[in-house]
C-alpha cells in the first residue's frame, strides 16, 4: 500500500535530499541518550523528575534554523514525542508535556514557525511506542517487559490506540501544513494491527492530503507496505531500494556520534567528510540523508555538531547544485567515485579521495561534449593521443588539473552531447 507518487510534497522532499533530524526531550537532562530510562531501569516516578528539571533557557529556534539551512539541510524531522511519552508540544491529551515545565512554551510550535519561515519542509517524528501510557502493551523492548513479563491484564490496547490517534490528529490539525510524518516504531514482537495501520493512515491522509508517511507502521514491509517511503537506519544501502521489484522513495537516518538523544560523554563524532560522502552516496542512489542532532538540556546544539554543520555548509555552498534535485545515473562511475545526474545531459562526478592520476570513465567514450571543474569552471582535458591501450572500447581517459582539492570532496561537471 504505497500511497503517494509524484505529489508535490514527495517530489520536493526527494529533491531536498538533506534533512535535519532532531532528538530532543527531557532525556537530555540525564544526558545518556533517549533510551536512558530503559537501559538504566529508571522507575516511572523517578523519570518524571526530569520534566521538572527541564528548562532549556538557551533554546533559540531561529538560530537552529539558520545553522541547519547554512549546512544545506532543507527539511526537519522533530521528535514531538519519543518512547518515554513526554510531549514536546502542548498535547491536549496528557499532562506530561513541555507546557507544564518551567519552560512553559510549545517548543514544537516555535520550531515549526522558525523552520517554515526559513523555507524548510516540516516533519514530525512521533513515537508509536509509549513507555508511560498505562495501556500500551509492553514487549521485550519496553521497560516493563524487558525481563520477560508478558501478562498485562489491566491494559487495554484500545485505550492506547485512541490516545495515539488523538495525539496524531492534534499534531496534524494545529500546526499548519505538515509535510512528513515519521512514526517510530513497530517492534519485531508487534503487528501493524496494534495501530490499525490502515485506519490510522486513512485519518492522516484525510487531515493532510499531501503528507508523506514513513514505513514504520509495520515491522515487515511485505506483504503490505504501509506508508510512502523507507527508512534504513545508521547504514547506507548498496543500491536504490525496491519493494516487490518497484523502486520506493527512501531516506537513511544517521546520527553524528553514536546516540540520537544528547549524550554527554559520547564523543565519537563522524567527520564532515564522512557525512558528505554519505550524502553523495544517498543522492547517487536516489535517496535522502536525514542527519541527527541531539541538543542538550539547555537547548543548544553540541559544539561538535555545530562544527560539523559549518564544514558541511562550506561544501554545500560550492557543490549544493550537484545534490539538490539530482538523481541516480545509469552510467557506471570510475572506481571510488559517484555520479549524480541533474538532467539528461548533465552528470556530476564526485571524487571522494584525491586522484592517483588520470581518471578512466566507463561507458562514456564518444558521448561527452565537455568536462569542467565545478568550483571554478576550468576545463578538464580528455586524453585521446596516448594511453589508449589501457582502455576498454567504451572508456574515456581524462586528466583533471592539479588544483583539485586534497582535503575536500571535489566535483566535475560532465556535459553529454
Ligand atoms: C530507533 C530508536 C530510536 C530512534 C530511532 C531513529 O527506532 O528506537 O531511539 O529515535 O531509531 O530512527
Amino acid at each position: 500500500m504505497q500511497n503517494k507518487q509524484n505529489t508535490n510534497t514527495l517530489n520536493q522532499w526527494m529533491s531536498n535530499k538533506f534533512g535535519l533530524f532532531i532528538h530532543w526531550g527531557i532525556y537530555s537532562v540525564p544526558a545518556q541518550g533517549e533510551w536512558v530510562r530503559f537501559f538504566n531501569d529508571i522507575k516511572l516516578e523517578d523519570y518524571d523528575k526530569y520534566a521538572n528539571q527541564f528548562d532549556p533557557k538557551k533554546f533559540d529556534a531561529e538560530k537552529w534554523a539558520d545553522d541547519a539551512w547554512n549546512a544545506g539541510m532543507r527539511y526537519i524531522v522533530f521528535t514531538t514525542k519519543h518512547h518515554d511519552g513526554f510531549c514536546m508540544y502542548d498535547s491536549k491529551h496528557t499532562d506530561f508535556k513541555i507546557t507544564n515545565t518551567a519552560y512553559g512554551k510549545d517548543i514544537t510550535a516555535e520550531l515549526v514557525k522558525a523552520f517554515r519561515n526559513k523555507g524548510f519542509q516540516i516533519g514530525f517524528y512521533h513515537s508509536l511506542v509509549d513507555w508511560r501510557h498505562p495501556h500500551f502493551i509492553p514487549d521485550l523492548e519496553h521497560p516493563d517487559g524487558k525481563y520477560g513479563q508478558t501478562d498485562f491484564p489491566d491494559r487495554d490496547l484500545n485505550i492506547y490506540r485512541e490516545y495515539l490517534y488523538a495525539q496524531v490528529e492534534q499534531l496534524l490539525t494545529c500546526y499548519g501544513k505538515i509535510d512528513v510524518l515519521f512514526f517510530d516504531y513497530t517492534s519485531q514482537y508487534k503487528e501493524s494491527s496494534e495501530w490499525q495501520a490502515e485506519k490510522l493512515l486513512e485519518m492522516i491522509y484525510k487531515l493532510q492530503p499531501e503528507i508523506i508517511v514513513n514505513d514504520r507502521l509495520s515491522y515487515d514491509k511485505t506483504p503490505v507496505f504501509y506508508g510512502d517511503y523507507c527508512t534504513p537506519e545508521i547504514s547506507l544501502p548498496n543500491q536504490a531500494l525496491t519493494i516487490d521489484g518497484k523502486l520506493v522513495p527512501w531516506e537513511t537516518c544517521m546520527n553524528m556520534n553514536d546516540n540520537w538523544g544528547y549524550h554527554a560523554v559520547d564523543q565519537n563524532w563522524k567527520t564532515a567528510k564522512t557525512i558528505i560522502h554519505a550524502l553523495i552516496h544517498c543522492a547517487s542512489m536516489g535517496g535522502n540523508l536525514l542527519l541527527n542532532i541531539g541538543p542538550d538540556a539547555l537547548g543548544q546544539f553540541p559544539t561538535a555538531s555545530i562544527e560539523v554543520l559549518e564544514e558541511l555548509g562550506q561544501w554545500i555552498k560550492i557543490f549544493g547544485h550537484t545534490i539538490y534535485g539530482c538523481n541516480s545515473s545509469k552510467f557506471k562511475p570510475p572506481v571510488g567515485c559517484y555520479y549524480t545526474q541533474a538532467d539528461e545531459k548533465t552528470l556530476y562526478l564526485h571524487m571522494i579521495n584525491p586522484l592517483m592520476g588520470d581518471l578512466i570513465l566507463p561507458e562514456l567514450d564518444g558521448l561527452v561534449k565537455n568536462i569542467t571543474i565545478c568550483k571554478d569552471g576550468s576545463e578538464v582535458m580528455m586524453v585521446t593521443t596516448w594511453g589508449k591501450e589501457l582502455l576498454l572500447k567504451d572508456e574515456l581517459r581524462i586528466r583533471p588539473p592539479k588544483h583539485l582539492s586534497r582535503d575536500m570532496i571535489d566535483v566535475l561537471k560532465i556535459e553529454l552531447k
